[in-house]
């Protein structure tokens, strides 16, 4: 019997999509649901479901055309403050697609991974979290990074206990510290830092997101919502980086040997 073709799945050559130089670290601030939902008359959950069905396929699209970490905002610390019944929606949205998604992404070969202060989420939640984390940590096809109750100051702040405590207990003198050992305290300590960072929703603003691996990423904000991205924009936002110049502080003469 023939079965079925899974076009789904299969491998996208970015040269034929005009791509000659690929991120290999895409971080995205999935913005927009709620307005997507109001444009609609519809209550701002309902965006968050849909918004739920762009991250597959934006997951999809990264990993079929080669994409090895993705970086996904989809809870910040200040998204606490939302009112209750928004916030257990999303909880709610967040475990049943964990529990869903299992199988999913270990036959896919994705790794999943969370940053954030996990431990302020239910004891559910987290142990859930946990467990796909542990389940799916050989897997080396595509590291899904989830940023979940994630702020890039409290993130700072976390590194910079770690480090302190270190110092006080004089195991580290503060002469010694540097750059990566601030790297080496964050939550995406071992994970290089994102080369593209896509807004959607036309937002120009970081909302302390990442704000120390940012450092020297290429920004690009498009207009679409969230629960409306798809395989096109995304190929749009790889044009754009493919198009960048990355001087890292040097000359463009420079940045080109
Ligand atoms: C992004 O969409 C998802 C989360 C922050 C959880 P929003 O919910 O922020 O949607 P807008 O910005 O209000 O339209
Ligand atoms: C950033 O979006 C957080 C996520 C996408 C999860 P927000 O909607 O919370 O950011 P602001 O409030 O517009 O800055
Ligand atoms: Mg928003």
């Amino acid at each position: 019997m023939l079965r079925p073709r899974r076009d789904d799945d299969s491998p996208i050559n970015p040269l034929d999509h005009g791509i000659h130089r690929l991120p290999s670290h895409v971080a995205i601030i999935m913005d927009g649901n709620g307005r997507w939902a109001r444009s609609r008359g519809n209550v701002r959950l309902k965006g968050h479901h849909e918004g739920a069905k762009a991250v597959r396929r934006a997951l999809s699209f990264a990993r079929r055309i080669g994409v090895r970490y993705l970086t996904l905002y989809a809870f910040s610390e200040q998204n606490w403050g939302r009112p209750p019944a928004e916030v257990e929606g999303l909880m709610s949205l967040l475990m049943k697609h964990i529990r869903s998604e299992r199988d999913d992404l270990q036959d896919k070969g994705i790794r999943f991974r969370t940053i954030g202060n996990i431990d302020k989420m239910s004891p559910s939640i987290v142990t859930a979290i946990r467990d796909l984390e542990e389940h799916t940590r050989g897997n080396d096809e595509l590291d899904l990074i989830v940023a979940l109750s994630y702020g890039g100051r409290e993130e700072l702040v976390h590194a910079t206990r770690q480090i302190a405590a270190r110092v006080a207990a004089g195991e580290l003198s503060p002469d010694a510290i540097t750059a990566a050992t601030i790297s080496d305290n964050t939550y995406t300590a071992g994970i290089p830092d994102p080369d593209l960072m896509i807004r959607t929703s036309g937002e120009m603003r970081v909302s302390n997101f990442m704000l120390w691996q940012l450092a020297y990423t290429e920004l690009y904000v498009t207009d679409i919502y969230w629960p409306d991205f798809n395989d096109e924009h995304f190929i749009k936002a790889l044009h754009s980086y493919d198009s960048r110049q990355r001087r890292f502080g040097l000359t463009g003469d420079q940045a080109k040997r």
